[in-house]
């Protein structure tokens, strides 16, 4: 079994995440650098992780001797940067979502990737659960029948003062709202799922929150199977939570859970006359993993071994981010988005406002008692 060195640039909020996800692989991945413009931040990662090699830029990281892999959890306006740097080098990149800023972005970042690696994977952990798998492969051998409706409800709540972080709410920086930023790890996981979606109306709000960016949106996706989803994305709703719905002709699985989930929280109810049988396959599919960044890891390393694009791969990423700015070009334009159609020239394709947000730009100053965490 081979060791991979691993090494953590941004040593923010979710950089805990992967450290921790990493120390559980039993020895087959090791975290050996870390990198933080903020030297007290990567002293604290440094102390409480354990690591002692610590870089205050990806350039002095990369001077001092490249790892196997660079896990990028930096603010997403410098996603693709960053990945290039470490791509034209020969280093494999995990990057977190979202894995850039625009389509644009994500196609200049895959270009610098090839076939036998370097490889770029995005972190999209909600699909690596069991549940998520055992329903994915279940759509696509047919064992609950036919899909027909979902729902994907992403109702989250951030005070204003989750904004004062100088990178979030902004469109240069985040690159959207709860759209990008937050209901995308379901929406990723709708997809992995349900497979290619064809079409998006949507609408799109500035509810409350002191950001440039929407807070709220709701869309309606038709897949090429021809499922038809509710999608709603917000950072407005006081009662939280992350709930996902497909009916198939025989069987309806629901999952509600918050920031992760295990196998309890999924219920799996059969069409009258499929009850037992619907119930005796799902409980057959389950393998007890929680969804989670170690849950990613264990399938990235697997594939890395068998040198092989490491999930969630660029053209997997590519769909979930272009439904993003299908969600964005619907709402902006009041028009249908079909799949295929933002590509070199649409404005949504150089960055997700496109043709701009219909809302005034909020004031430039978020005032409050400073920056509050939460899980993105
Ligand atoms: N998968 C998830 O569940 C999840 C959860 C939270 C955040 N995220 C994503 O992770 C990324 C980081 O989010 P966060 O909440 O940890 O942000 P954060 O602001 O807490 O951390 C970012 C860190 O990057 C550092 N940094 C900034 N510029 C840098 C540079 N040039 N080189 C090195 N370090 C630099 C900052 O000093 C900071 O410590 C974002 O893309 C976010 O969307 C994903």
């Amino acid at each position: 079994m081979r060791r991979f060195d691993v090494a953590i640039v941004g040593t923010g909020a979710v950089a805990a995440l992967h450290a921790e996800a990493l120390s559980g692989l039993a020895g087959r991945a090791r975290v050996v650098a870390a990198v933080d413009v903020d030297e007290q931040r990567r002293t604290q990662f440094g102390t409480r992780f354990g690591v002692r090699r610590l870089h205050r830029d990806l350039d002095e990281l990369l001077a001092a001797g490249p790892p196997d892999i660079v896990v990028l959890c930096t603010p997403p306006g410098l996603h693709a940067e960053q990945a290039i740097t470490c791509l034209d080098r020969g280093i494999t990149v995990l990057c977190e979502k979202p894995p850039a800023l625009s389509l644009a972005e994500l196609d200049r970042i895959t270009a610098h990737t090839a076939a036998d690696g370097p490889y770029f994977a995005t972190v999209f952990q909600q699909r690596f659960g069991s549940g998520g798998l055992a329903l994915a492969g279940l759509c696509r051998d047919g064992g609950f029948g036919r899909p027909t409706a979902a729902v994907c409800d992403t109702l989250w709540h951030r005070p204003d003062e989750y904004f004062a972080l100088p990178w979030r709410g902004r469109w240069e920086t985040e690159g959207g709202g709860p759209t990008m930023g937050h209901g995308i790890h379901q929406m990723d996981l709708m997809l992995a799922v349900l497979g290619p979606w064809s079409e998006v109306v949507a609408i799109a709000a500035r509810q409350a929150r002191p950001t440039a960016t929407e807070d709220l949106s709701c869309a309606l996706v038709t897949f090429e199977n021809g499922t038809i989803a509710t999608v709603a994305n917000s950072l407005v709703s006081p009662r939280q939570t992350s709930y996902l719905r497909f009916d198939f002709t025989q069987a309806t699985a629901e999952l509600t859970h918050l920031y992760g989930y295990r196998d309890a929280d999924w219920a799996v109810t059969g069409a009258p006359g499929h009850e037992e049988r619907v119930g005796t396959l799902w409980t057959s599919r389950l393998t007890g993993v929680d969804s989670g960044h170690a849950a990613q890891f264990r399938h990235v390393l697997d594939a890395l071994e068998a040198s092989v694009p490491p999930p969630v791969t660029p053209a997997d990423a590519r769909s979930t981010m272009e439904l993003v700015a299908a969600v964005y070009a619907s709402a902006f334009t009041g028009r249908r988005v079909r799949r295929g159609e933002i590509g070199p020239g649409s404005p949504f394709y150089e960055r997700m406002a496109g043709t701009g947000a219909p809302w005034p730009a909020p004031a430039e100053a978020v005032t409050g008692p400073g920056p509050v965490a939460g899980p993105g």
